[in-house]
């Protein structure tokens, strides 16, 4: 049975820092934020918003569009890592909106739960959900799995030039018009470490930004070879003796803390892929260097991180390769499409990977490209840390979808933030009241209460 992505709606704040603004009032180049980490823009929260109602407008946007009722809905999942409660589900806060719209009880039968790891656990949804229609348990209802973050990092820190905030909602069904996963060959790896962790209490994260990167490309990488042994396994895909499992990726979509770690990842995957084959001595020849190799010591990212004298070289080695017109055309063929609104944005944790997917979707079906039959192929990342590869292929009616797609009437007005603006909202100064954005319909946060019997209960109201 098919199983997968029918329709993505997406939810993204009306404020925006600027990546210009953010250099001057940090004494940055803004060249090393729009051209070295590919950010633009980073949506930022307004005082009436939280990761609840962003996902709550995601998820009303996807309805409503597709004239869903709730009993259409049997599963309601939210993938999160800004959770506010240790116990309460951000789901049933979403589901206590919707109802505000649908009517009270009207999603009384549909299960889900909040799903936590770091920015991967919407993929471990989507990869649940997917099986629960695949066994049949579905009975021709759909699922909603919405990812929703905020992507919020200490004031002056290394990580606070990569922040964002949005949610993508994700219908899926046994009838995908956008993409059927393929099934049995998901592939994970998972491993205890503290690249990247927010302690209970603490609302920005402690992250070893350069440790969190080479273990993001990693984790992915052994993902990959488990998928490779999976496609084998089960007869998916043929490798030929001179290609590789990228070859059969029509497209790619990496998780995206900021747009150029898209294409970071890439380079590091595809080296590791085309090193074996016989195109490598091309490669060199076109680099003008041999591929630099970690030094003694070098079986720790530590350690290869504190080698100066090889990461220098791999940086030179990976900027030329970058460069090469072998890299070039898989680059511009299979990924750019997908940093457009990741630059636009920035990180959206645990929904980065998805509104890569859509950015993908709507710019190459803008270049012409018919995408039906295509195979895309997913790298999914969370800190602390695992991975997961995975594919699908994009349906005959997708068109239907992503002819209506338009990223920049997606998101609405937006609204430059001053930097004095940007300082109150980031220390949570100001009260739902002061919301400062384009106050579009949807629904937002009225208050939190503080009574020590009711603390932390939420308010939400639906403005028409
Ligand atoms: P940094 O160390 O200050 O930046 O912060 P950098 O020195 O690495 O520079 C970034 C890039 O800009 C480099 O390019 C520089 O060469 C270039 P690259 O080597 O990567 O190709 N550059 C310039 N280019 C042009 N003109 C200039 C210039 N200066 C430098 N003047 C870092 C970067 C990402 C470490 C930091 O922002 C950070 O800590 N961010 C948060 C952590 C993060 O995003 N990690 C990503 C991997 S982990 C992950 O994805 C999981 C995550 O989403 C969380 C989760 O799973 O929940 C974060």
């Amino acid at each position: 049975m098919a199983a997968g992505i029918d329709d993505i709606a997406i939810y993204i704040p009306g404020l925006y820092l600027d990546a210009a603004d953010f250099a001057a009032a940090r004494g940055l180049d803004p060249v090393k934020l729009q051209k070295g980490l590919g950010v633009s823009q980073m949506a930022i929260v307004d005082a009436n918003q939280d990761p609840a109602c962003l996902a709550a407008n995601a998820c009303h946007r996807i309805m409503e569009r597709n004239g869903l009722s709730p009993a259409d809905i049997g599963r309601l999942y939210v993938s999160t890592e800004s959770s506010f409660d240790e116990s309460k589900a951000m789901n049933s806060y979403v589901v206590g909106m919707l109802e505000q719209v649908y009517g009270q009880g009207t999603f009384e039968h549909c299960g889900g739960v909040e799903t936590k790891f770091a920015c991967v656990s919407g993929s471990y949804a989507l990869y649940d959900n997917t099986n629960w229609i695949r066994a049949g348990e579905s009975d021709g209802k759909s699922a909603l799995v919405v990812v929703s973050d905020i992507a919020k990092y200490d004031l002056g820190s290394s990580g606070e030039m990569t922040q964002g905030a949005g949610a993508v909602a994700m219908l899926l069904n046994d009838e995908p018009r956008l993409l059927a996963f393929d099934p049995r060959v998901t592939a994970t790896s998972i491993k205890d470490e503290y690249d990247f962790y927010r302690p209970f209490g603490k609302e920005t994260p402690i992250v070893h930004g350069q440790y969190s990167n080479l273990l993001y490309m990693i984790q992915v990488r052994k993902a990959l070879e488990l998928y490779k042994e999976n496609v084998a396994r089960t007869g998916l895909i043929k490798i030929g003796p001179e290609e590789t499992i990228l070859d059969h990726m029509d497209y790619i979509n990496m998780h995206l803390p900021y747009s150029n770690m898209g294409k970071k990842a890439l380079a590091y995957l595809v080296r590791h892929e085309w090193r074996q084959l016989p195109r490598w001595s091309a490669i060199l020849e076109a680099v003008g260097m041999e591929e630099p190799v970690p030094g003694e010591g070098g079986g720790t990212i530590e350690a290869v991180l504190a080698d100066g004298e090889f990461m220098a070289r791999d940086h030179e080695f990976t900027r030329s390769f970058s460069q090469t017109e072998q890299f070039r055309q898989i680059y511009e063929s299979k990924l750019a499409s997908s940093l457009v609104a990741s630059s636009m944005i920035g990180n959206l944790y645990t929904a980065s990977l998805y509104l890569g997917f859509r950015s993908s979707l709507e710019f190459e079906f803008k270049k012409g490209a018919d995408l039906a039959g295509k195979r895309v192929g997913f790298g999914s990342y969370g800190s602390g840390s695992s991975a997961m590869v995975f594919s699908g292929v994009i349906q005959p009616g997708y068109a239907d979808v992503v002819r209506g797609m338009d990223l920049e009437a997606e998101i609405g007005p937006r609204r430059r933030l001053t930097w004095g603006e940007y300082e109150k909202l980031h220390e949570n100064v100001l009260d739902p009241s002061e919301a400062a954005g384009p106050q579009g319909t949807g629904f937002v946060l009225v208050d939190v209460k503080t009574e020590s019997e009711s603390r932390g209960e939420r308010r939400y109201a639906f403005v028409e």
